[in-house]
């Protein structure tokens, strides 16, 4: 794992962007495994505005995380159209290109289906990540076997409180979610986790640091060849070799730099 600490949030978010971005100018038929949540969201601005300046998604594949059971791509809270809103609708990319798990119908065949496509156009390039301060990745909650493929799985009860104040009163909060599993992850050529603020300290620290185990399902990506995790100060705070991850990214970069 290589731990890339920068100081603020946006300093993180803009060195996802700019991975990203070198990504598709290596590749610019290269497919990407995207994430939602609040933390993504000055990644997408960030690739937007790349966008303006030049940059085609023309010939990109995308393949989304999850998306919640129950939830139809209008839906606002659905991650289809989060994905529309944040980035798809302000890119130059083909709409028949950006693969996210159908919430309507049979879960387990959008889950077939998702998997099949993947197999069809994959693997992915470079897999964006987010983390759930419980340690989940997609929506593989604890517990979640570490060889799982896509499919259905419950939320955890903190998941959905937490997810609460995004819904109407008296809206039905969805239970369960068709996630990518965590071997169809782990079978992306890179993958980038971002996690920033305090409120992800402790799951930097158990994903980082930690046994790999289940019980925190973002740590199977220590025994993935090309990880990198790219994390604010307060993220990093937890970390008990925080100075070594500050010391190794020095000589790393300036290493880089030479080249
Ligand atoms: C949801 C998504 C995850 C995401 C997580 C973190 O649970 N399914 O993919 O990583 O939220 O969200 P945030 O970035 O808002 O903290």
């Amino acid at each position: 794992m290589r731990v890339v600490i920068l100081p603020t949030a946006d300093d993180a978010a803009r060195h996802v962007t700019e991975l990203i971005a070198g990504q598709l100018r290596e590749n610019p038929r290269s497919v990407l495994g995207l994430a939602t949540g609040g933390t993504m969201e000055p990644v997408y601005e960030g690739l937007i505005a790349r966008h303006r300046a030049g940059l085609s998604f023309a010939e990109v594949t995308t393949f989304n995380l999850d998306e919640y059971v129950g939830l139809g791509p209008e839906h606002p809270q659905s991650y289809s159209r989060y994905m529309r809103e944040r980035l798809f609708a302000h890119v130059d990319i083909a709409e028949t290109s950006c693969f996210v798990p159908s919430g309507r119908g049979v879960p387990a065949e959008a889950a077939r289906a998702f998997e099949a496509e993947i197999a069809r156009r994959g693997p992915v390039d470079l897999q964006l990540l987010g983390l759930g301060e419980n340690g989940h990745i997609g929506f593989n909650e604890p517990g979640s076997s570490l060889g799982s493929r896509t499919r259905e799985k419950l939320l955890s009860h903190d998941t959905v409180e937490a997810n609460r104040r995004f819904f109407g009163l008296g809206e039905t909060v969805p239970e369960t979610a068709v996630t990518m599993g965590i071997a169809t992850i782990c079978e992306a050529r890179s993958i980038v986790v971002l996690a920033t603020g305090a409120r992800k300290a402790a799951a930097v620290r158990a994903m980082v640091e930690g046994p790999v185990t289940a019980m925190c399902p973002a740590s199977i990506l220590q025994m993935h060849p090309r990880v990198r995790v790219v994390i604010d100060a307060e993220a990093a705070a937890d970390l008990a070799l925080r100075d070594h991850y500050l010391r190794a990214e020095q000589i790393q970069s300036a290493r880089d730099a030479k080249t």
